[in-house]
């Protein structure tokens, strides 16, 4: 059973949604990087500060502030983990390659989640999150499919990429998740 995990996919696929279903049912803790960030934002921290203008225009927060937010999470914990929303480009999983080997945790498993465009923008838009107007999707699908892409061959290469359609119900989608992580 993998214990150390990461949800790959377009914004809107359900990363979210099915790693907070897996999460629970597996007791692993679940790290978004995305709600996090909202966190920081919302208790008005210097750190949300920073990130908050980026968010609003669907762009990528500085690597390192990122990375510092998800080291201090996985240093601290004892156990099995989710990541969700990270890493988001190659800068971003290598410095995890690195933490993991630092920690002896390395990932076993990346789920992909695979979701038409049209039907991602019907998620988006009627979920209405700050960032969720057309304009602004737009470009976080094009930053997707620029910086967060090619990190499906950077994982398939090490054999971790099990790809689910992510089209159907929550609970048909997270029944394919279960039965893709064998
Ligand atoms: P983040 O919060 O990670 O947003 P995202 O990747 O755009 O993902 P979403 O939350 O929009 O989609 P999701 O795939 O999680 O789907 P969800 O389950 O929510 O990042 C936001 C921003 O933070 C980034 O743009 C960036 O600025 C910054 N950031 C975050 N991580 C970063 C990093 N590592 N580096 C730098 N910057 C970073 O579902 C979407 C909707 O669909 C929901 O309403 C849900 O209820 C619904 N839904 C889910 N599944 C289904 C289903 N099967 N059927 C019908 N509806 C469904």
């Amino acid at each position: 059973m993998s214990n150390r995990l990461l949800f790959l996919g377009p914004p809107g696929a359900g990363k979210g949604t099915q790693a907070q279903l897996l999460a629970a049912e597996r007791d692993l803790l679940h790290l978004s990087t995305g709600e996090l960030l909202r966190a920081e934002v919302e208790a008005g921290t210097e750190l949300g500060a920073e990130a908050q203008a980026v968010m609003a225009r669907g762009e990528l927060v500085s690597d390192a502030l990122v990375l510092a937010i998800v080291r201090d999470r996985l240093i601290s914990h004892d156990g099995g983990w989710l990541l969700d929303g990270f890493p988001r480009n190659l800068a971003q999983a290598e410095a995890l390659s690195e933490l993991l080997e630092e920690l002896h945790q390395p990932i076993e498993c990346v789920v992909l989640l695979q979701l038409d465009d049209g039907i991602l923008l019907q998620r988006l838009l009627s979920r209405g999150r700050d960032d969720d107007n057309e304009a602004v999707i737009s470009n976080r699908l094009e930053v997707y499919r620029e910086q967060t892409a090619p990190l499906i061959a950077f994982y398939r290469q090490l054999g971790l990429i099990r790809e689910v359609e992510a089209e159907g119900s929550v609970e048909t989608v997270a029944k394919r998740v279960v039965d893709g992580l064998g």
